[in-house]
């Protein structure tokens, strides 16, 4: 949500902020901007709304010459798309310039009082009253010039302020130095060789260098192009770690594929071994998870588990309360991150907690974890990025190892996450009541999955003909029971978000309870049914939309010719074990939305008012 970058080195700026900005993309597409500071000591800024290529081309009508700037890509909150509202952000001296990503929450009141003071904005935005606030208190210090007068000033600025921040400004008075500073959005230092970085993640400077220092909370940090300092907001040294970025340049780049998010559902063989790599002990019959770092005794006096995230995340946590009630037998509820935070729900004191997040960041997932630790629960992360807030601040948890997502739809890591919650079930099953026969063929089952999940892929051209023949229909259905109830929702979000066509998801038998109202020959229901227990009952639903000709499309398991009578169009996967088919069956619902999508015209890794990460409330 909002992506910056910034640069300070020998090269010259522009292109490295804006090769940065066309990989923080993702994160957010309404506007960008760069401001660089000029030979001549003066700060030039140019933004624009749309896409980056849009500031691309207008950095080569009006080009920018310098070696220190800074940059960002945003999503919308507070101010419409215009270029005006397009960070970086002047104070009202215009020798300070500012990039954020967050809210800040008392802005109004801020402005109001600036305003009084005779302070003009120029736009309708949080961020640029954070840019006077700094250039005010700056101002107000005693000369001389100093990186120390400029960390003073953003220190006393943020005092005033309520919400959440990842800064960077660029002040033409202190030209050597770039400062930036973090509270709740995430800000990385990047340390190169007589150059450094900020950015909001990894993946926009992976090209540059490999060594980072992932900031916390309350970071200030006062950069030049061969050192840093990092103090701490609220007084004092901030202690921190290099650390060496897991992946390469290579591991973000969309290689032969069309867009990013058909590369990741083609990587799913993998991320799938990855995410079971190294946790299945045949020995013991179970999965190792060392990182919830919990004791045996420990799991077994747990007696209700409560999972929470946003989006997809609650999809796969619903997988994940079927699969811990039939492996593990233990009370299990769902809960959406941004209920659970504000929720006061009865919890019973050996009650554990995950909270699932590919990003590690969503505001609302790190509200419901904070939370649910503040009551004394033991908390724990399911997560996609390593150096994530949520990874941190969690008591323990389990990581995808799923590699960089950066199409905005979540595909790879949904069944990473359900793979994780499998294992999870299969420990805590085996020590309660699964024997170790039971933990074997479990294993069995899970190592047999990548190849599953391949054999899926090769249906691509299959699904695609699908996807062609109803890419015009304005609304679809999605349905499916027990394990495949959440797959129903998620296939709806999945097409919703990338294709725009209004979708829903419902547990079939639902459907004669209202729904069914909405049946036409115009409207396709997509019905997950592959041969479970709950098959024949499916059959039966079908049956009922087929009678008020509406089209079905069915994903079934292979040779069910049942199927192939009632639907329209079928597509097979592999037999498995029900409680593991969500991983299979979520598969070619993915490459249903996304050939839908690109059927459409629409931008498949940018979908309109979207962003990859929700780091706001
Ligand atoms: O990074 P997170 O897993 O916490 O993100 C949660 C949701 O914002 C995310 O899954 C979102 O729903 C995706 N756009 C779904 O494709």
């Amino acid at each position: 949500m909002c992506g910056i970058i910034g640069y300070i080195g020998n090269n010259s700026a522009a292109p490295i902020l804006l090769d940065g900005l066309r990989r923080l993309e993702y994160r957010g597409y309404d506007s960008a901007g760069v401001a660089v500071l000029s030979p001549d000591g003066q700060i030039q800024i140019r933004k624009r709304i749309g896409r980056i290529s849009n500031l691309t081309e207008l950095l080569h009508q009006s080009p920018v010459e310098g070696v220190t700037g800074i940059s960002h890509t945003r999503w919308a909150t507070h101010g419409g798309v215009t270029d005006d509202n397009a960070h970086p952000h002047f104070d009202q001296s215009g020798r300070l310039s500012l990039v954020h990503n967050g809210v800040i929450e008392n802005y109004a009141s801020l402005r109001d009082q600036l305003l009084a003071q005779g302070h003009v904005f120029r736009s309708q935005t949080d961020t640029e009253v954070l840019a006077h606030l700094v250039g005010r208190a700056y101002d107000s210090l005693p000369a001389p010039h100093s990186k120390a007068r400029l960390l003073e000033a953003l220190r006393s600025a943020l005092r005033q302020v309520v919400g959440t921040y990842g800064i960077v400004i660029l002040h033409e008075d202190v030209p050597e130095t770039l400062v930036g500073a973090r509270r709740g959005s995430p800000l990385v230092l990047g340390i190169g060789k007589g150059e450094n970085f900020f950015a909001s993640d990894v993946s926009a400077i992976v090209a540059h260098t490999r060594e980072a220092v992932y900031l916390k909370d309350y970071d200030l940090v006062a950069l030049s192009k061969d050192q840093f300092e990092i103090t701490s907001l609220l007084g004092g040294a901030s202690g921190f770690e290099v650390s060496k970025v897991e992946f390469t340049e290579q591991d973000v780049s969309r290689g032969e594929y069309p867009h990013y998010m058909l590369k990741e559902i083609f990587e799913q063989p993998a991320s799938i071994r990855d995410a079971m790599r190294g946790r299945l002990s045949r020995e013991d019959a179970t999965a190792i998870l060392g990182g919830l770092q919990m004791t045996s005794a420990e799991l077994r006096a747990i007696d209700r588990v409560i999972l929470s995230g946003c989006g997809t995340a609650s999809h796969a946590a619903l997988c994940g309360e079927y699969i811990l009630e039939h492996l593990a037998h233990l009370p299990c509820e769902v809960e959406f991150a941004s209920e659970f935070r504000y929720r006061n729900l009865p919890m019973t004191r050996d009650s554990l907690v995950f909270c699932i997040s590919q990003s590690g960041e969503t505001a609302d997932t790190l509200a419901a974890l904070r939370e649910s630790k503040r009551k004394g629960h033991r908390t724990l992360g399911i997560c996609n990025n390593v150096a994530s807030t949520i990874a941190r601040e969690s008591d323990g948890g389990v990581y995808m190892h799923a590699g960089p997502e950066i199409g905005v739809a979540a595909t790879k890591t949904f069944t990473s996450q359900v793979t994780i919650l499998t294992l999870i079930g299969l420990l805590l099953g085996r020590i309660r009541h699964l024997s170790t026969s039971d933990g074997l063929r479990i294993l069995d089952e899970l190592e047999a999955l990548p190849d599953k999940v391949a054999k899926i892929l090769t249906l691509n051209s299959h699904i695609q003909s699908i996807a062609r023949k109803y890419a015009d229909a304005t609304a679809m259905m999605f349905l499916g029971r027990q394990f495949n109830y959440p797959i129903a929702l998620e296939g709806a979000l999945k097409m919703k978000e990338i294709s725009y066509i209004h979708a829903s998801g419902h547990p079939s038998a639902e459907l004669k309870h209202g729904v069914i109202a909405l049946i036409t020959p115009e409207l396709p229901s997509i019905f997950i049914a592959p041969e479970d227990t709950v098959f024949d009952k499916n059959l039966s639903n079908i049956e009922e939309v087929r009678a008020r000709k509406g089209p079905v499309i069915a994903i079934g398991t292979e040779g069910c010719s049942k199927l192939e009578k009632v639907a329209d169009d079928v597509i097979f996967i592999p037999k498995c074990p029900e409680f593991l088919s969500p991983i299979l069956t979520s598969i070619p619902l993915q490459l249903l939305a996304y050939h839908t999508a690109v059927q459409r015209g629409c931008d498949v890794d940018k979908p309109r008012n979207l962003a990859k990460s929700v780091t706001v409330e």
